[in-house]
């Protein structure tokens, strides 16, 4: 069996087309978005310079998880926001390990930015424990409102506090509405 590598692409262009198709493909099967009915658009928003980690078998992808990132102001400060976006293992390698690796991956990617100040990610409460082991933290009473107008985001949130500013604002979210923008990530 071919051995499993992984890769790391900088942009949506930098992407190999097999690539691209497989991680867009995926996406349209799993998450029922209003956008995923336009086949041909980016995976991501360009503006939120999407990066992609990618556990590949040869020419398939096995895993994979995305990092964006966007501007927000809460509590009148403005923050630099890295999301883990769009994580997935194709069904029949999953239980091995490789979610858990490709989200160490972009985990160590959003860390090692010097201007991130702090990791958000949008998930299901099941799946808390599967992120805690990297190192993200459940937002339990934290409000996200997204859309125009603003409406509570029925996903759960996790976040990780990277910078030293963040850190120390990290009461400034536990119980707090956040708005996060028009759309989530
Ligand atoms: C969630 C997902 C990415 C996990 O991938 P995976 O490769 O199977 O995960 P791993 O093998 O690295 O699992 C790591 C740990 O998380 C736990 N875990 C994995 N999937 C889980 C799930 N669906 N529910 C609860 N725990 C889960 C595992 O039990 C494991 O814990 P352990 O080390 O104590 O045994 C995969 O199930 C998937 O692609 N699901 C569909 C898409 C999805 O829901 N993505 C998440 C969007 S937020």
């Amino acid at each position: 069996m071919t051995d499993i590598e992984l890769s790391h692409y900088g942009s949506e262009d930098a992407l190999p087309t097999h690539l691209r198709w497989q991680i867009s493909s995926f996406i349209r099967q799993w998450w029922n978005d209003p956008h995923t009915d336009q086949v041909n658009a980016p995976i991501m928003n360009p503006d939120w310079k999407p990066v992609f980690f990618v556990l590949t078998q040869g020419l398939a992808i096995v895993a994979h998880a995305a990092v964006a990132a966007k501007n927000v102001t809460h509590a009148d400060q403005k923050y630099r926001v890295y999301g883990l976006c769009s994580v997935f293992t194709y069904r029949a390698f999953q239980g091995r390990g490789l979610g858990q690796r490709v989200v160490a991956a972009a985990s160590d990617y959003i860390d090692s930015q010097a201007d991130a100040d702090i990791g958000l990610l949008f998930t299901r409460r099941e799946l808390v424990g599967f992120y805690e082991g990297a190192g993200w933290v459940p937002m339990d009473r934290m409000i996200v409102m997204i859309g125009e107008p603003a409406a509570q985001s029925p996903d759960y949130p996790m976040m990780r506090f990277v910078s030293a500013r963040a850190k120390a604002d990290r009461p400034n979210f536990e119980h707090a509405e956040f708005f996060f923008g028009a759309s989530k990530w």
